[in-house]
This record gives C-alpha cells, sequence and structure tokens, in this order.
C-alpha cells in the first residue's frame, strides 16, 4: 500500500492526475495537472483502488451526486456511481441511471469535488462514520478536480464553467408531452392527440415507445403499424405535434438488417476479451452494442438517425444505454442447465432460492459487463473501466450530428443514462419511477442536484412509470411537472392509463396543463438564461437562506429562477400542506385562467390546495410574467404578458 501525503489544503479548480485516466471529455477547460502527493484531502492506495476522506461538521450539508437516490443533503447513506437500469427507486438504493461524480460541501468550509472517473465510484457519506466522507474509486487513473468558492452557488458555477454550458431544446419541448409504452399504431397516436383536442387540453408532443419499430430494430418504423410514417409525420405537424421515438443502445441481431450488418463488418460493436462480438440480449433478443467509445463508431450511429429526422421527426429519447443487458447466451444456458438439474428434485431453502437467484441475477449481471471489451485508440479496455460514459457517449453521438446537421435547439434529445459533459448535448429524465406519492418527493428533489451537474432539461415520468397511477396522484404529479422544463406523462405496458383524458372531470387537467402554458415565457427565459450563466433553474432553500435553520434542513420546497419558490402537495388526501416562507412573500394559485394572490409573512403557513391549482410563491418585488394559454406552443403570444407578483 503506497500512503500519500495529506497536505491540508484546498485547492482553487486545481485538477489533481493519477495515471492515465480515460478522457471522458467532460470537462472543457485546459488544466495542468498537479500530482496527487499536492492532493489536499487524507487518500491511499489499496487493493488498485484510490480513496480519499474528509470530516464534516454536524451541521455541514453534502450537495451533490446529480440524479441520485435519497434526499437533496447526501449525508448518511452510501452512494455508487453505477449507471443501472434499476426500476425500484426506493431509498435503501445507492444509485440510479446516471453517473454525475460532483460533491460539494457546505458549512464553515465549502468546497466542491469532480471525480471525473468513468468506473465505479463509493460514496460513502457519513454511512460508516457520521462525521466523515470516503469516496473510493475502483481504480487508479483518474482526474479529480477540487473547486473553492465561499458559497455552494458560486462553487456550482465554478463546476459549470469548466464543463461547459448546458443543452437548451427546441422552444415547443416546453410544451406538455404524452407518453406510454407503446401507442403502438397511428390510430392510437391519433386518439390520443383527438383526445386531447377534445378535452381542450394542451399538448404538443406525443411518444413512439419501442413498439413503432420492426422488431425493436433501431431506426426502423413497422409500416404495418404506422404505414407512410413521413406522410403521418408531416400530418402531424401539421396539427403541431411532434412525434418522439425512443432509440434503444442494442442492434437487433438479423441477417439483411443494415445497421446490424455495417456494424459486423465495420467491427462497430463491443468485443469479448476473445475478440468476438460481444452479444446479449434485450428488447429484440439478442444484440450488438456499438463502441461509443470510438469516434468513428459515435458518428456512424449518430448519422444513422437521419433515417428519422428525413421522415421529419425532430426529437429522440435515448434509452436502455447504461447499457440494459436482460441475459447473455452463456448466463442464460447455465441458469437452465441449473433448472435442467432441479427437476423432479426436493428443493430446501438454499437449493431453491439459488435456482431463483440463477434467474434473477441474469440481468444486468457484473460478470457480463466484466466480459465486454472496448477499443480505445487501438486497445482493448475492460466495460468495467468506462461503464459510466457508455450512455453518455451514446447521447453524445447523436448530439454531435444533431448539432453539425441542424444546429442548436433543433432537435429534441434526451437520454436515461448520462456522464457529466452529456449535458451540453442533451437532456435526462429520471428514468421508471413509480405511481408513488413519495415519488413527487424525490423527483423534486432530483432536480437542484441535477442542475448542479448541467442537466437544466430533466424531469421524472409524471404519474409515475410502474404500476397503477390515481387521478390525485397524476394532478399533484403534474402541479410539479408544470415547472420541470421536460413534462412528460408517461407509463409502462399494462399499468392504468393515465392519459389526462381518461379520467373524470379533465377540466382539472386542463386547469393544470394550462397553468404551464402560462408560465412558458418565463420558464423559457429562466431556462436560456440558466443556460448562458452556468446557473442552477432550482435551487434548494439552504443555497439562498444559508443561516435560515429552517430553509437549511428544507427537502421540500424549492427555489426556482430569481423570483420564485415551489412548493407541490406530494400526499394524498391532503388538501394543501405546510409551507416554510424564509422571506414574506406573494401567495399565487393558478388554475387555468384563473390567479388568486395573497401577501403572506416569513414564517410557516399552512396553504390550501385543491386538484387543479398550482401554488407557487413570488419574493417581494418580484414579478412574473403569464402568457395567455394555447393549445400548442406555437399559438402562444410571447408578446402580451400579465405580471403577477
Ligand atoms: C425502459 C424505459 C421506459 C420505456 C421502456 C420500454 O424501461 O425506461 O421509459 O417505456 O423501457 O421502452
Amino acid at each position: 500500500m503506497k500512503q500519500l501525503q495529506n497536505k491540508g489544503v484546498y485547492g482553487y479548480g486545481e485538477k489533481f492526475t493519477l495515471g492515465n485516466p480515460i478522457n471522458t471529455e467532460a470537462v472543457i477547460k485546459q488544466f495542468d495537472s498537479l500530482s496527487v502527493d499536492k492532493f489536499p484531502f487524507e487518500h491511499k492506495i489499496e487493493n488498485g483502488k484510490f480513496s480519499f476522506e474528509f470530516n464534516m461538521n454536524e451541521n455541514d450539508i453534502v450537495y451533490g451526486l446529480g440524479e441520485a437516490p435519497r434526499g437533496i443533503n447526501k449525508r448518511g447513506w452510501v452512494y455508487e456511481s453505477f449507471c443501472a437500469d434499476d426500476p425500484f427507486h426506493t431509498e435503501t438504493k445507492s444509485s440510479l441511471y446516471a453517473a454525475h461524480n460532483f460533491l460539494m460541501l457546505s458549512g464553515e468550509k465549502n468546497f466542491g469535488i469532480f471525480v471525473d472517473f468513468p468506473a465505479k465510484i463509493r460514496w460513502d457519506i457519513g454511512y460508516s462514520q457520521t462525521d466523515k466522507t470516503v469516496v473510493t474509486l475502483n481504480g487508479e487513473d483518474f482526474d479529480i478536480y477540487i473547486l473553492d468558492g465561499k458559497k455552494p452557488l458560486d462553487i456550482v458555477h465554478e463546476f459549470r464553467k469548466i464543463i461547459g454550458k448546458s443543452y437548451i431544446p427546441p422552444f415547443w419541448a416546453f410544451g406538455y408531452q404524452q407518453s406510454r409504452w407503446s401507442y403502438e399504431t397511428n390510430d392510437a397516436v391519433d386518439n390520443v392527440i383527438d383526445s386531447y383536442n377534445k378535452a381542450q387540453i394542451p399538448l404538443d408532443c406525443v411518444y413512439l415507445d419501442i413498439d413503432y419499430m420492426e422488431r425493436y430494430k433501431d431506426f426502423t418504423v413497422d409500416s404495418k403499424k404506422f404505414p407512410e410514417f413521413a406522410e403521418y409525420v408531416k400530418q402531424k405537424k401539421q396539427q403541431e405535434i411532434h412525434l418522439i421515438p425512443i432509440i434503444d443502445a442494442g442492434v437487433k441481431k438479423e441477417d439483411g438488417y443494415s445497421v446490424y450488418e455495417e456494424g459486423i463488418k465495420n467491427e462497430y460493436f463491443c468485443k469479448t476479451k476473445d475478440g468476438q462480438t460481444f452479444e446479449g440480449g434485450v428488447w429484440p433478443g439478442i444484440v450488438g452494442f456499438p463502441d461509443f467509445m470510438q469516434k468513428e463508431v459515435r458518428s456512424w450511429f449518430g448519422s444513422k438517425y437521419k433515417t428519422l429526422t428525413d421522415m421529419g421527426i425532430d426529437g429522440f429519447w435515448n434509452d436502455m444505454n447504461e447499457p440494459a443487458i436482460f441475459y447473455t447466451q452463456n448466463g442464460l444456458d447455465k441458469a437452465l442447465e441449473k433448472a435442467e438439474a432441479a427437476k423432479g428434485k426436493n428443493l430446501d431453502l438454499c437449493d431453491f432460492f439459488a435456482l431463483k437467484d440463477a434467474f434473477t441475477g441474469l440481468s444486468n449481471n457484473s460478470e457480463d459487463y466484466s466480459s465486454i471489451y472496448h477499443n480505445i485508440d487501438g486497445k482493448m479496455v475492460c466495460h468495467d473501466r468506462v461503464h459510466n460514459i457508455y450512455g453518455a457517449n451514446m447521447t453524445k453521438s447523436a448530439g454531435e450530428y444533431f448539432e453539425k446537421e441542424f444546429g442548436k435547439s433543433k432537435i429534441l434529445m434526451f437520454s436515461r443514462a448520462s456522464y457529466v459533459g452529456a449535458h451540453r448535448t442533451s437532456g435526462i429524465w429520471f428514468g421508471d419511477n413509480h405511481s408513488w406519492w413519495s415519488h413527487i418527493l424525490l423527483n423534486l428533489k432530483m432536480l437542484p442536484s441535477a442542475n448542479m451537474c448541467g442537466f437544466l432539461y430533466c424531469g421524472a415520468d409524471l404519474g409515475g412509470f410502474n404500476e397503477n397511477c390515481t387521478r390525485d396522484l397524476v394532478l399533484r404529479f403534474l402541479a410539479l411537472g408544470v415547472f420541470t422544463p421536460l413534462m412528460r406523462n408517461h407509463s409502462a405496458c399494462g399499468t392504468r392509463n393515465q392519459e389526462c383524458y381518461n379520467f373524470e372531470n379533465t377540466s382539472d387537467f386542463k386547469d393544470i396543463i394550462e397553468v404551464r402554458y402560462r408560465l412558458i415565457p418565463y420558464l423559457y427565459k429562466t431556462f436560456c438564461n440558466a443556460s448562458e450563466n452556468d446557473d442552477m433553474i432550482f435551487r434548494p432553500l439552504s443555497f439562498d437562506y444559508p443561516d435560515d435553520k429552517i430553509a437549511r434542513e428544507c427537502e421540500n420546497q424549492l427555489m426556482l429562477g430569481d423570483e420564485c419558490m415551489i412548493c407541490p402537495v406530494y400526499e394524498q388526501n391532503a388538501s394543501g400542506r405546510y409551507v416554510y416562507l424564509p422571506e414574506d412573500m406573494t401567495f399565487v394559485k393558478l388554475s387555468g385562467e384563473n390567479v388568486s394572490t395573497q401577501p403572506l409573512e416569513k414564517g410557516v403557513h399552512y396553504i390550501d390546495v385543491a386538484l387543479n391549482e398550482v401554488p407557487l410563491f413570488i419574493k417581494k418585488g418580484k414579478k412574473v410574467p403569464l402568457c395567455k394559454p394555447a393549445m400548442r406552443t406555437s399559438l402562444l403570444d410571447t408578446e402580451n404578458l400579465e405580471f403577477i407578483g
């Protein structure tokens, strides 16, 4: 074990390098690297892993980790940076789909750390020892940036300056979006649009989930389900509706399928150690995984989106790019052998659960990941070393193509897996949440953390993805979604239909979604300013009121832009909620075209919020513009504004 020296001082925007780090392209600013013996934290290398630690005072807050489970304050849990396809976002999880390796301590000392390292990282933030954070990297080749600042927002600015400006989507991507796995045919899509029109509820986008494809093959459209697709897309454009197809990371193995055949011919897919194409099972059955670590593969895959953009498509969501692997043939064969051997046997506890685990452990199996190899600058590199940039590089391949071909802000693009750097060309959504009340709150907490890492265009599946929703849950979820840049209602196959028109009294839904359209000029401007100024759209209250104990601990309200505070209702059968005002503010209730305002003093208040109302707080002396609602973003009159506050 090599014990390195702890110098005990914080650097200012300093970069420390050890070994030969993989270039993740997360940072765009040039730095001179310092050697790790100057590293300001106590650190060591043990069993090929680099770890460092710092102490925390009792009242210190630890922010960061972007899209991750649990609270805004990350203290008291152990997290992992490991992009994972896990549809159960419970509080006992340690990672979700992203690896956003930015952490920030705020208290007497304030500093930020960005660990630019694409393999697994463990963040023990006061879990093993209450007053200590220990960060362990699964390797010894990395860049670590230490960022200084007087307060958290300064540090965020520093960080965002070094990672580059955030992606700005087209204006229409701020409209309301309806999704479901799946609207399988053009008739199903038409039914969604017609039903929204009939209910007079605004809508800008309808999503095409995996079933629009021919046998789940990327860049194909099933012509039986969507005959004359290009013509159909054009017709929808005339209705001012954008169709947004999904693209998955894996490319189906099928003779005669040009994308697969090109990939094989040019050796574009990931390999096994002995140079064979690595094969995994996902929706289409066996697939090849494009080796997005190679620039050439990125430009090849990126250019494939042309098949769909040529048909008029101008938005995409990239999925399954952690990458998700349901099984490998090898793993499946072993499990089937076990099942065969168990036939007719009297299985005791151990035998039965071992058999069960043989099947449940097939998906996203660590041995499978370890058997994938990438070609990085001519060298074979094991997937474990780059796992966390695989999905980000897929999305980069698309984003780079779109920017080259269409210019900035023309194509909507967001991804499930991500790493810092992908924020320059795309947004993210928070993956397969549940129709749980607790997920309204969880998704609220993710917003400022994602913003810290540059992901501004983001949002959760409103109404919840997994399992059955209830009418009131969808309404309350939407009332949070009114403020999130991505406002998309999405749900899994087999669950209750949760399009707004499927519930009683659709006018309540209309009231909520109209509020979104009224706020779009404000939200769009706030978004563009945040991108331009390396700022956050959503901030924890503690950023703005660091000396206010209640604000410092508040995790169920957020500051929005320079003007507002939001506080959604997230409990069932609640006709309102308690809210804490860190200063005097105007309480505004918005519902369709109705606006009511009431000045409230600093302190705790109970506010009544009906299911068709959106609560908003505006700071003293500030005003928020509202336009008239419209059925499409393109029909909004963004010139004639009414100011509230
Ligand atoms: C994944 C995605 C989800 C999508 C489904 C089918 O679970 O996260 O949004 O609907 O795959 O494509």
